[in-house]
């Protein structure tokens, strides 16, 4: 799998595990989170071939042949603003769930940039965060429409 944009190898032995564990445990790639390791909290968002998923949840043999995004590029890439936002807003305070949220929120304005506040509620239903309330995070997500000049 190309895991950040580095072409990795897992052993056979791996490819029942959950990609989580193999990320973490196995490729180093240590900015998806475990929360519950049950697919309820998203801190483990990653992008698989695009796509926010909870890699807790997938196993590392379904990835085979698949480019995973981190939050460690994401955030440096094409989420760079809305990790930025995200901390201007006050979205972020123990930061457990940011890297879940940076995903999310990076994938959820790649395909509706003008989302509305519904919208974006929905798309981070599967994003817990037990500090900010929400209301930081939303306003992050306008912020960054705003600079992109995507409000609605
Ligand atoms: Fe994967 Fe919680 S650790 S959803
Ligand atoms: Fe602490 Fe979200 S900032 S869980």
């Amino acid at each position: 799998m190309v895991v950040d944009g580095e072409t990795r190898v897992v052993a056979e032995g791996s490819v029942a595990k959950d990609l989580l564990t193999v990320l973490r445990d196995e490729l180093d790639s240590l900015a998806p989170k475990e929360g519950c390791g049950t697919g309820v909290c998203g801190a483990c968002t990653v992008l698989l071939d695009g796509e926010p998923v909870a890699a807790c949840t997938v196993l590392a043999g379904d990835a085979a042949g698949c480019e995973i995004a981190t939050a460690a590029t994401v955030s440096t890439g094409q989420g760079a603003d809305v990790a930025e936002c995200l901390r201007l807003a006050g979205g972020i305070q123990c930061g457990f769930c940011s890297p879940g949220f940076v995903v999310s929120i990076t994938a959820l304005l790649e395909r509706s940039p003008a989302a509305s506040d519904t919208e974006a509620r929905w798309a981070l239903a599967g994003n817990l965060c037990r500090c900010t309330g929400y209301g930081r995070i939303l306003a992050a997500v306008r912020m960054v429409q705003e600079r992109r000049g995507q409000a609605s």
